[in-house]
């Protein structure tokens, strides 16, 4: 039997998924002042369930409120928020979907609005113009000893409210795959150096997950197969991390790539041309990387980043090299896009077409949109990349000013 999208999977903890679609996580912003979860994180994950896919992962819930990705992200410390967390796992496990937290920490990738003073592997400010994202400081080995801590609370409280698994953010250039980076990364004690050295910080994170929440429940890890920058972490440092990460008995690792410095996840990464070979890797911008991944490690496997037709997605299941199909901007448009690829075994193209270039706001557009569906309406497809640009900017002045019970260093 060819194996398709429909066919269910069990993941090595035991817990069997009913499809082969994964809603990939996406920052919501939907949190109230105190940074706990609200009743609109309940509408937008009842849509997301009942919108067909097997796996929801959520948008990077943070381990500390001074270093957030947004303003308007959920944090788990020590400050309440449980009957909150409860109702939201309640609403995104409807329809017997798997809900997994992905749990993250911003590092330098915090933005100015947030804490003009963030902190990271060492010293080093991201290279953009016009920055943002103010200078870092170096986390001392007993704040990474705390920042690990931090992550087991949370996975630990996920568990406890309802969560069906949890996902460490490990991609995209926020702290974890800083320490990954020998760019960004410049330390000479145990957290640095080595890849050995560089890898621990995300290791110890699993390792310290799974010892909290026992051999049966999920844990994921997203992680770059390059950060497709000279000198970072590279594609022969991912090969290995993976190794890793099966001895640390991961479930299920997302394979995605970049960060804010170059944004691979959202449009390939550099080497597009060898990338771009077959038919799949021309949609799915890093297949080609998940062949060498799959080769390296027995850890099942979701590729996210440019998946929008069933044809490309069996294709990609059949050719055995991906065992979930990571689907994330469609989402934000169509909630029921896992359920339009289900009932469409012709093969064509999900319904949205994204209309909007990176450049001219569409991260905005896409987190407007989140919010429109969270707020029980309707998406605005029509909107300008203007508007989101001018909407989604005042949206998180608003936000980051409301923000309360917070003590910056
Ligand atoms: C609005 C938005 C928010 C995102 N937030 C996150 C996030 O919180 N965590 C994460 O790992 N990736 C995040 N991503 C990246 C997506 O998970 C995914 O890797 C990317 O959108 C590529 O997949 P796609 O081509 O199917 O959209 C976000 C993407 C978008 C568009």
């Amino acid at each position: 039997m060819p194996i398709d999208i429909s066919a269910p999977f069990t993941l090595p903890c035991g817990t069997t998924v009913k499809n082969r679609i994964a809603k990939a996580p996406m920052t919501e912003g939907l949190a109230d002042p105190m940074n706990r979860a609200t009743s609109r994180h309940e509408t937008l994950y009842r849509k997301w369930a009942e919108g067909g896919a097997g796996i929801l992962v959520t948008g990077n819930v943070q381990v500390d409120r001074r270093y957030l990705e947004r303003p308007g992200n959920v944090v788990i410390d020590q400050n309440g928020g449980q009957d909150e967390l409860r109702a939201f796992a309640a609403a995104g496990t409807l329809n017997d979907t798997i809900l997994l937290m992905q749990i993250g920490h911003a590092g330098r990738q915090t933005p100015r609005r947030v804490n003009p003073r963030p902190v990271a592997p060492s010293e080093v400010a991201l290279a953009l113009p016009e920055s943002a994202f103010g200078a870092p400081r170096a986390l001392s080995s007993e704040e990474v000893e705390d920042v690990i801590r931090r992550f087991v609370h949370v996975a630990k409280t996920a568990k406890e409210t309802g969560f069906s698994g949890v996902q460490v953010h490990g991609a995209h250039g926020y702290l974890v795959s800083e320490f990954l980076s020998p760019l960004a990364n410049r330390r000479d004690d145990k957290w640095g150096g080595s890849l050995e050295n560089r890898a621990r910080l995300l290791r110890e994170v699993v390792q310290g997950i799974r010892a909290e929440v026992g051999p049966e429940y999920p844990i994921s890890v997203k992680l770059n197969s390059s950060d497709f920058q000279t000198g970072g972490f590279s594609y022969e440092d991912c090969l290995q991390v993976v190794k890793w990460l099966e001895e640390d008995t991961v479930d299920l690792l997302e394979i995605s790539g970049g960060n804010y410095e170059n944004p691979a996840m959202m449009m390939g990464g550099r080497g597009a041309d060898e990338i771009r070979a077959t038919t799949i890797a021309r949609e799915a911008y890093f297949m080609s990387y998940a062949e060498g991944i799959r080769k390296a490690t027995n850890i099942p496997l979701m590729v996210t980043g440019g998946f929008r037709t069933r044809t490309a997605m069996d294709a990609a299941l059949e050719e055995g090299n991906v065992d979930f199909i990571g689907i994330g901007r469609p989402m934000c448009v169509d909630t029921d896009a896992p359920a339009q690829l289900l009932s469409d075994p012709d093969g064509k193209a999900i319904a949205y077409e994204q209309k909007i270039k990176p450049s001219k706001g569409a991260l905005g557009w896409f987190c407007l949109n989140i919010i429109r569906h969270a707020d029980g309406m309707e998406p605005d497809r029509g909107m300008t990349g203007e508007q989101a640009i001018s909407d989604y900017l005042v949206n998180e002045e608003n936000t980051a000013a409301a923000l309360v019970g917070r003590k910056l260093d």
